[in-house]
């Protein structure tokens, strides 16, 4: 076990190399499986989900191979058991993304149900219901998604919410079907995007990736590829908030600002001085406070989830009174009542928080209870006078690679503690 400490107070200044995106890479360690051929994936980020992505196919039988680099290798020729089992999947619900692939590729998998998380109860109905239209037989029993088809037909899927592994569940699923297969209200997530790019230099035959339809044209085989990992636009944004919360000046290298637009814009509307090259994005807060920003979450292109709190942590200290509003999940303001020690004024009213900026926190031990609940304390104890302490660290290390050696690097006052 281990915590973070920081020491709030230093005004960050420099630049942060950002690295693969969890979100991409995730689906494209587990689309490798549809392959016939050896693949090989680079920027991939040294993250704790990496791992457990990697022990689960190894566990399934494909050989894995990582480089000092983090290049992973993986020929799924090998694989043979076609099963994801409870202990791995309750710490890691994207593990939810092998059941398309596994299905569409050797005809079965059993697939433990993730059940809920901190966040929200996070069903996978709509995962189950896309792979029954095109054909799937599928039985959930003893907490278990017991799916079987000889071969999957192409099938029309209108989406009823927005999901992002649901998109690219059934979009992996699809490239190996019999005929076409169009997903109507697909996730417009540059991820999903990413994941389609990794499948067509595969082989698969994908239109539409990137918009609200996706049509896939079913093929008898993929091969493998070799293919980069897309930058990671929600590590991006966390430090470019870590700059904005210290008044700072931080510079975010190795990223797609394309793909940033609805968080650039808040950033701007926080009083940031936004300058942007092709693979490059600028903070400069000019020594100033920060003012408060209003903002919903929604799916891509709007606002995205996975920086509310982050956001929700700028707001703490900013100029004036913002209100944020959590649409996409039920329960994602664990992180409130952990602000709220540090002196934070926060009044929570259902999926609503409105925030009043106060002019300082003071440091608190502080618990870690999701992934970007985490980034958003450590955030917050950049700017709280004293020593914060952030404990359950492990949340972090699922989703950000050396957070403390990151920050360190631009001023931040920040070390990790081993406790036993
Ligand atoms: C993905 C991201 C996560 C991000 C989220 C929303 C990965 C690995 N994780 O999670 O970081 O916060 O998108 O941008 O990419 N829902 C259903 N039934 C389903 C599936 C989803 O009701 O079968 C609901 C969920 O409860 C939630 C909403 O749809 O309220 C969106 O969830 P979804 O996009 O599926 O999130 P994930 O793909 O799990």
């Amino acid at each position: 076990m281990a915590k973070i400490l920081i020491n709030g107070g230093p005004v960050l200044q420099g630049e942060v190399w950002i690295s693969g995106a969890k979100n991409a890479v995730l689906p494209i360690l587990f689309a490798s499986i549809l392959g016939s051929k050896t693949s090989r994936i680079g920027n991939v980020p040294h993250l704790q989900d990496v791992t457990t992505s990697v022990e689960l196919m190894a566990q399934m039988g494909a050989m894995i191979s990582i480089d000092e680099r983090m290049r992973i290798e993986i020929d799924p020729t090998t694989l043979n058991n076609h099963e994801a089992p409870y202990d791995l999947v309750k710490t890691m619900r994207a593990s939810i993304l092998v059941l398309g692939p596994l299905l569409a590729k050797h005809g079965r998998a059993t697939v433990s149900l993730p059940g809920g998380c901190a966040i929200g109860s996070r069903p996978v109905n709509l995962h189950i219901h896309g792979l029954e239209l095109m054909g799937a037989d599928i039985q959930v029993r003893n907490g278990n998604i017991e799916a079987i088809a000889e071969r999957l037909k192409g099938a029309r899927i209108v989406m009823d919410m927005v999901s992002v592994t649901g998109t690219e569940n059934l979009m992996m699923a699809a490239t190996l079907a019999d005929g076409i297969t169009v997903i109507e209200n697909a996730a417009q997530e540059p991820e999903v995007e990413d994941l389609a790019n990794y499948l067509i230099a595969m082989g698969a035959k994908i239109s539409g990736a990137g918009s609200h339809t996706i049509t896939i044209e079913g093929v008898d085989e993929l091969g493998g590829a070799e293919y980069s990992v897309l930058p990671d636009r929600i590590e991006a944004g966390t430090y470019l908030v870590a700059g904005a919360i210290t008044g700072g000046k931080v510079k975010v290298t190795s990223v797609r600002p394309e793909t940033m637009d609805a968080i650039l814009d808040k950033l701007q509307e926080a009083g940031a001085k936004i300058t942007c090259g092709d693979d490059w994005i600028e903070l400069d807060m000019q020594g100033r406070r920060p003012l408060a920003v209003n903002l919903t979450t929604s799916p891509y292109p709007a606002f995205p989830t996975d920086m509310q709190a982050q956001f929700t942590a700028l707001n703490c200290i900013a100029e004036g009174t913002g209100v944020i509003t959590e649409t996409v999940f039920e329960n994602r303001f664990m992180h409130v009542q952990e602000l709220q020690r540090l002196g934070a004024d926060i009044q929570l009213e259902g999926n609503t928080a409105i925030i009043r900026g106060v002019e300082k926190l003071t440091a608190a031990p502080l618990m870690a209870t999701d992934l970007r609940a985490s980034a958003c304390l450590v955030l917050a104890g950049l700017v709280a006078r004293g020593e914060t302490s952030v404990d359950r660290v492990y949340h972090i290390d699922r989703g950000y690679e050396v957070i403390e050696e990151k920050l360190g690097q631009i001023g931040a006052k920040i070390r990790r503690k081993q406790i036993t």
